[in-house]
């Protein structure tokens, strides 16, 4: 049967806060039926299986016996991707992660080994790249539109996680963090657009060891902060184009663009990587004004499907026969490694110790700061 029509059922394993984009996205999909959820939580998974009407919920031991799904969509967060990942290839079934691929390099190794061995095919988020956005400032960039691209900057510039994640733990401990919570958004689409990376020096910090949760439907009251949540970076291209990244959770806001890409005859401006339609624009020497692109649509993706989660899903089972798909595995390890050596750079590792120091200079005497103060 073609590999753009065939039904190839879906079973989601976690219904919690992304749950619902990928319910919609994929409900947009006649050819990716979701069968059945699981979650640890069985309450949940009954809830979302009622919402979306879905046929069968339970525990992840259930889908996975279930033979009827043959893609597993694992939605879980990040510490929990590679050991559900594991079980779910090693069950028979194709799997499609979000990101990080699993929360540490070595671990999203081990799930491409096993995907070997067992012959399953493994995909990762973000898709994100995949959506028109990705897809038009990829086409101006391989058009020439810029030129020959000699640079990027790359910004996360705020989450406030705590102000509208009912439980954002896991955003702010291992395997979260603004650099493998949204870094991933931004390596994508700089390795869509300039290709892969191969070297990064940079420093992280955090700005507080504690936070607030003040999200209306919170389930914790207070998260402690185990990552450094600010993190400052040069990335080097295999291309010899350089990229200057900020990717924080610490920022409350900021001017910065998401993402720009710097070429010889002109400039790109790439809206923020983790939407999927918003328009990219383009001011190229000589030009007055920003101009928008003409979007790129994907012919086979159906319009509703478009911006929202579920293309990664889509990309995965159209290569069923065996063609590299887009959103794989191996893509995604590129993305979390970049990411990964990012979050652990040493002080001493390519960074040069500057020897003179000196004293902050002292404010200007009589300046009335009142007004500043609250
Ligand atoms: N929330 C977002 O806006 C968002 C956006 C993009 C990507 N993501 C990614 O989606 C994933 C999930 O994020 P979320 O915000 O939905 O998290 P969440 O905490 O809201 O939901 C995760 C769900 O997984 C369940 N779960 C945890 N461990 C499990 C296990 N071992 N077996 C079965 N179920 C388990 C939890 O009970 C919970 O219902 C993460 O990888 C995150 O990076 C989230």
């Amino acid at each position: 049967m073609d590999e753009t029509t065939r039904r190839v059922p879906v079973g989601v394993i976690g219904t919690g806060s992304i749950f619902n984009a990928y319910a919609l996205g994929l409900s947009a999909i006649p050819q990716l039926p979701i069968v059945r959820v699981a979650d640890l939580d069985g309450e949940r998974a009954r809830a979302a299986a009622e919402e979306w009407n879905i046929p069968a919920w339970g525990t992840t031991e259930e889908l996975l016996a279930d033979p009827e799904v043959q893609v597993v969509v694992n939605i879980t967060p990040p510490r929990a991707h590679a050991a559900l990942t594991d079980a779910a290839l090693r069950a028979g079934k194709h799997v499609y992660v979000e990101k990080p691929l699993a929360a540490t390099a070595e671990e999203a190794r081990r799930n491409i080994e096993t995907a070997r061995e067992t012959g399953k095919l493994l995909g990762g988020a973000p898709d994100t790249f995949l959506g028109p956005s990705g897809q038009t400032a990829r086409a101006a960039v391989d058009a020439g539109l810029i030129g020959r691209p000699f640079a990027a900057s790359s910004f996360v510039r705020s989450s406030r996680a705590e102000t509208w994640h009912p439980d954002p733990t896991f955003l702010f401990t291992e395997g979260g963090g603004p650099v493998l919570d949204w870094g991933p958004y931004h390596i994508a689409a700089l390795v869509n657009l300039l290709g892969p990376v191969s070297r990064v020096v940079g420093a992280t910090t955090r700005a507080a060891d504690e936070l607030t949760v003040t999200a209306p439907e919170r389930r914790v009251e207070r998260v402690g902060v185990t990552v450094d949540t600010h993190a400052t970076a040069i990335l080097q291209f295999a291309s010899g184009a350089l990229a200057t990244a900020m990717y924080s959770f610490d920022v409350w806001d900021t001017t910065l663009p998401h993402l720009e890409v710097y070429g010889t005859e002109g400039t790109l401006q790439v809206p923020n990587p983790n939407r999927f339609d918003d328009p990219v624009l383009v001011k190229r020497r000589g030009d007055e004004e920003w101009t928008e692109l003409p979007a790129v649509m994907d012919p086979l993706t159906p319009a509703g499907a478009r911006a929202i989660r579920g293309p990664g899903v889509l990309d995965l089972v159209r290569h069923l026969g065996g063609d590299l798909h887009r959103a794989s595995a191996d893509f995604a390890f590129h993305v979390l490694e970049v990411l990964e050596r990012l979050e652990r750079i040493a002080p001493e590792n390519g960074a040069v110790e500057i020897t003179s120091t000196v004293k902050r200079p002292a404010p200007l005497l009589g300046i009335d700061v009142g007004p500043l103060t609250r």
